[in-house]
């Protein structure tokens, strides 16, 4: 349902530059997977991603979901971005309550409707604080659970767990996980991570090469639901190993 064809990105720098950045990159996404894009830094990840959500028009090349093109960012996807953007001048229930007024949903039913998605990603008790009184992971999940609020098809996350610490990590994985496994979204999941992109993803894309293109595309044959226990099955090793070295030499060429 997502059709990414021949897309290509080409940036101007300076008067008499154009700078190559990726493509042309050809993907086809189902309905319900949960893809992660793997790649070292530089190779395009976040150019990918921004043009999957409208926020970046392609240089040649087109998205579509459902048949439908994709030319400026829209309902059906949505997106968490490295850094969790919040309002800060709205309390977490506030925020998380606006996509669903942006609906048209009165506020009464809008914050009745944002306190279930709180719910979802744990931190009901905290619709009442604003965003600086959180920790950095307890934003990124206000920022999820409003990014979920927005009910898209297609969920596009820009490295949301680059920032936090390891074992917060662990645990936004597998809530990820466990929301996705229950909500039947598609899910596109950057990370330059390499068990990160195994542990979550039904396929890992791996993006390489100057400019970027599809350098691998990997069905992951581990069972779901995931847990701690699927990082020592032995397959996760071969799968590290593997990609690992198509990122040693995607970065040597
Ligand atoms: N607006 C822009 N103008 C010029 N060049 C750009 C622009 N945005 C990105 N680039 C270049 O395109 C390439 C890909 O950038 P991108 O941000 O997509 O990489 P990335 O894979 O997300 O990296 P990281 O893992 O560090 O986030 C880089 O070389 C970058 O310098
Ligand atoms: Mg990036």
């Amino acid at each position: 349902m997502l059709h990414i064809n021949s897309v290509v990105k080409k940036f101007q720098r300076g008067k008499n530059h154009i700078f190559h950045a990726l493509g042309p990159v050809d993907l086809r996404i189902g309905d319900g997977e949960f893809v992660t894009i793997l790649g070292s830094s530089g190779c395009g990840k976040t150019t990918l991603l921004h043009i999957l959500g409208g926020f970046e028009t392609p240089t040649t090349g087109s998205v579509e979901v459902d048949g439908e093109a994709v030319v400026r960012p829209g309902r059906k996807l949505g997106m968490v971005f490295q850094e969790a953007t919040l309002f800060p001048w709205k309390t977490v229930l506030q925020n998380i309550a606006w996509p669903i007024e942006q609906r048209g949903v009165r506020r009464p039913d809008a914050l009745n409707q944002a306190t279930e998605y709180l719910d979802k990603v744990g931190l009901h008790r905290f619709g009442m604080v604003y965003p600086h009184e959180l920790s950095g992971g307890m934003r990124q999940r206000a920022a999820l659970a409003r990014t979920l609020a927005m009910q898209p098809q297609v969920l596009l996350m820009d490295e949301p767990f680059g920032a936090l610490d390891a074992q917060t990590r662990e645990e936004m994985q597998e809530e990820l996980t466990r929301m996705w496994q229950s909500s039947g979204l598609t899910v596109v999941f950057v990370t330059h991570d390499i068990s990160e992109a195994i542990f979550l993803g039904d396929r890992v894309i791996v993006l390489g090469g100057k400019p970027g293109t599809v350098i691998e595309d990997c069905r992951i044959d581990l069972p779901r639901p995931r847990s701690q226990a699927t990082k020592s099955d032995p397959k996760v090793l071969e799968y590290r190993a593997h990609f690992w070295e198509l990122l040693r030499r995607a970065s040597a060429n």
